[in-house]
């Protein structure tokens, strides 16, 4: 027996079962693709497998695929699984509620339903998690015990799964997108590209790491920042003027609205 299973080792299962290596060696990797697996299994030091071998042998199985794929990948475990008492299913796929999974499997099973996103892959994602109401305390304590690599972890009620991924599971493709902007200003005004993609990947997390090691909100630390008759209250203006925090919340909105819609197909 192993503790974890991922089945697909792409982008997020990936990411995923980088974190959970560093915590154990008790872990089984599967895709599509048996050498892709492989490949990460060796690199992780764990062992790569098939489906079928996880959905018999590992206690947390992590569904690492694309939510249109997963009714058929369950379908194909599905009689492995019913026949156990111990499996917890680990669902990450955006859209897919937990009794959607149940009904895809077969069964009334032991499900944590997951929300990362791509930082997980150097320790510093976010993880919304939503426990079934058949999840043990000491299944659940188990599970985020061996999931601290992955970054911080936050618990939240399913019915706002859909809303919190579209914040922090689609918003490291925003940030990037910002990221770009700020790198491209400094290009503009004559930096070279690496050292402005640099300097502005670094604000970014250094932004991010002050707002989160103290108390002041968002507004008292963009005023800690421009001096009156300053230069970065010109750039302020421009933003404002350029509408940004209504195109960042849109963007938001556009996400939810897709991740509504997943969840129907
Ligand atoms: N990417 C993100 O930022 C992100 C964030 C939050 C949640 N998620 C969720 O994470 C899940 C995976 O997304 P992803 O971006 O990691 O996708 P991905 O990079 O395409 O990875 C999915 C992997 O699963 C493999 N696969 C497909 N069907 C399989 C099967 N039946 N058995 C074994 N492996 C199979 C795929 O192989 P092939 O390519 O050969 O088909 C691929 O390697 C999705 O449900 C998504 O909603 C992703």
């Amino acid at each position: 027996m192993k503790d974890f299973g991922f089945i697909g080792t792409g982008n997020m299962g990936g990411a995923l079962a980088t974190a959970v290596s560093k915590s154990t060696k008790s872990v089984l990797l599967a895709d599509h693709f048996a050498e892709k697996a492989a490949e990460l299994a060796s690199k992780l030091g764990v062992q790569s497998a098939d489906n079928l071998t996880i959905a018999r042998e590992c206690r947390y199985i992590f569904l690492g695929v694309k939510p249109q794929m997963m009714a058929d990948m369950l379908s194909s475990v599905a009689d492995i699984l019913n026949q156990r008492d111990d499996v917890v299913l680990v669902t990450m796929a955006a859209g897919l509620s937990i009794e959607t999974i149940r009904k895809m499997a077969g069964g009334n099973f032991r499900i944590i339903r997951i929300m990362p996103n791509t930082p997980v892959l150097v320790g510093e994602g976010e993880v919304l998690y939503s426990p079934a109401e058949n999840v043990s305390g000491n299944e659940l304590e188990f599970f985020i015990e061996n999931m601290k690599y992955a970054g911080q972890l936050t618990k939240i009620d399913e019915s706002l799964m859909d809303a919190g991924c579209s914040v922090s599971g689609c918003g490291p493709a925003f940030v990037y997108m910002f990221i770009k902007g700020l790198a491209q200003g400094g290009v503009d005004c004559g930096i070279d590209k690496e050292t402005s993609l640099s300097l502005a990947a670094q604000t970014v997390i250094g932004a991010a790491k002050l707002l989160m090691s103290g108390d002041d909100n968002p507004d008292t630390l963009i005023k800690n920042v421009c001096s009156p008759g300053g230069s970065t209250i010109e750039g302020v203006k421009a933003l404002e003027q350029s509408g940004l925090e209504t195109i960042v919340e849109n963007a938001v909105k556009a996400a939810y609205k897709r991740n509504i819609e997943l969840g129907k197909a």
